[in-house]
């Protein structure tokens, strides 16, 4: 084995270790689009997901059947239809519907169950149990549509699903209920997923789409200065939502993202929206820091948001003790007021408990992080790591291509998470003459994806 790979190899596995400590012992609902089958996806789907059970996730696949669906229905000679954004299920729909959840069903149980050896499911045990874990009801006639076995979730066999995951099996759901009179009703995949995650009160709910994630500037193509958001706080997702149009088909940006708000709104921290086009993407979505597609967050009880006029003096006395033992260059108020909407700020009950300031040289394509500081009483419970990604995130939003921070002590802090030191030198002509040669700070710079 060469030294190189040793190199590469011993790192990279050490910098993924946080993340499976952090997930062993979670609950993950994952939708996956029909289409993502239909596009040949499901063995390396089921790969990610069996190594993601190994290391102690448990999780609920939920799968969807709409191109399987249409297939079956265009093979009969009938046409897809919809109203209100759902399927109508006449008994032709239905039919269809049955044999293609079927199907799927022996393809994934199929797919989980490989484990030749030299390949990622060597000597992998995934036991896949399905059952009626959902109860339905029809959705009924709307406007005068009659949606006849097109159904809605009505509950959820919350401790028959928890049972089956401490087996330590997988959990696989069909978008079928069932009524208690025995009719099954054809759900969506995407309403089944968000309503097993809430009622288990899942710590993530993943959907595998056609889309790569929601755009920083949503509305707007594909771009290099339009890359996906990452990260969106839950009010935002809620406020993008409101602007957009009702979703009609899967690549509507509102479809996947509505799910996830009403998610989050009902208890689910993480929701998220990555691509199945991308090997790996749920491996990439989960044990990579920035991850690959978007994540709606529920920030909880603290709040974190651009700063206004009336921060100022929280910021001030935030700041004041780390600028008096010298951890801090010194800003007086009329600076801070100045810049004010450069901060962004974590607010807990009115109180200010952490801040950054943004400073951008866009000439350079670059902005510097500055007075970056968390309340010693909430120090190590992640509001810097918050504070830094919501200031990356503004950064891309302005097309700059990096950050960086000037700091005397906190290198090491700055080193964990992608910043690398360069030269003074480096810095941008106008930061360059304001630099203190006497602090001999030493300057760090992250690349920005
Ligand atoms: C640096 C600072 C912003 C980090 O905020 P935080 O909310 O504590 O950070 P997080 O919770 O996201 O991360 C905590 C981790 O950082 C580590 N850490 C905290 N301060 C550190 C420092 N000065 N150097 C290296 N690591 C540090 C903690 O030990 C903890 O590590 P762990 O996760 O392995 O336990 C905060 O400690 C602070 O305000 N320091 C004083 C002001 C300052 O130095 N600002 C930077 C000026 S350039």
């Amino acid at each position: 084995m060469s030294a190189i790979f040793n190199f590469t190899f011993v790192p990279w596995f050490r910098s993924v270790a946080p993340y499976i400590h952090m997930h062993r012992g979670k609950t993950f609902v994952v939708g996956m689009a029909g289409e993502a089958i239909a596009a040949g996806k499901l063995p390396h789907i089921a790969q990610d997901l069996a190594l993601i059970q190994s290391m102690g996730v448990k999780v609920v696949l939920v799968y969807g059947f709409r191109p399987q669906v249409n297939e079956q229905l265009r093979a009969k000679g009938h046409e897809a239809r919809y109203s209100h954004g759902m399927r109508i299920t006449d008994e032709v729909a239905l039919d269809s519907a049955q044999e293609a959840a079927g199907q799927l069903r022996y393809e994934i149980e199929a797919a989980f169950s490989q484990g030749l050896p030299n390949t990622p499911m060597a000597g992998s045990t995934v036991r896949v149990i399905s059952g009626n874990f959902i109860t339905a009801r029809p959705v009924g006639i709307l406007d005068g549509v009659d949606f006849r076995h097109s159904g809605l979730v009505r509950k959820v066999d919350v401790a028959g699903i928890k049972r089956t995951i401490d087996l330590g099996a997988m959990v696989l759901l069909s978008p079928f209920g069932f009524s208690p009179t025995g009719e099954a009703f054809n759900l969506t995949m995407e309403e089944v997923a968000t309503s097993v995650a809430v009622a288990l009160q899942a710590d993530k709910l993943i959907f595998l789409t056609e889309i790569p994630g929601i755009r920083v500037k949503p509305l707007e193509g594909e771009g290099e200065d339009n890359p996906i958001d990452t990260e969106l706080p839950l009010a935002a997702a809620k406020q993008l939502l409101a602007s957009l149009p009702p979703a009609h088909s899967p690549t509507d940006t509102s479809f996947y993202l509505q799910h996830c708000v009403k998610a989050c709104e009902a208890g689910v921290e993480r929701s998220h929206i990555i691509p199945f086009a991308v090997d790996g993407s749920l491996l990439l979505e989960v044990y990579v820091h920035d991850g690959i597609g978007t994540m709606v967050v529920d920030e909880k009880l603290e709040e974190l948001r651009e700063a206004t006029a009336d921060d100022v003096g929280g910021i001030l006395q935030l700041i004041e003790p780390f600028e008096k033992d010298g951890t801090l260059v010194k800003r007086d108020r009329t600076e801070i007021e100045r810049d004010i909407a450069n901060y962004t700020i974590v607010e807990h009950d009115g109180v200010i408990f952490a801040c950054a300031a943004l400073y951008p040289y866009p000439e350079a394509r670059t902005g510097e992080m500055a007075a970056l500081t968390v309340s010693p009483q909430s120090q190590g419970q992640g509001d810097g790591e918050k504070i830094l990604r919501r200031v990356e995130q503004r950064a891309r939003a302005m097309g700059l291509e990096s950050i960086f921070v000037l700091t005397t002590r906190t290198m090491h802090w700055f080193l964990k998470r992608g910043f690398v030191q360069v030269d003074p030198e480096w810095l941008p002509e106008a930061r360059k003459r304001k630099y203190n040669w006497d602090r001999r700070s030493m300057v760090f710079v992250k690349k920005l994806a």
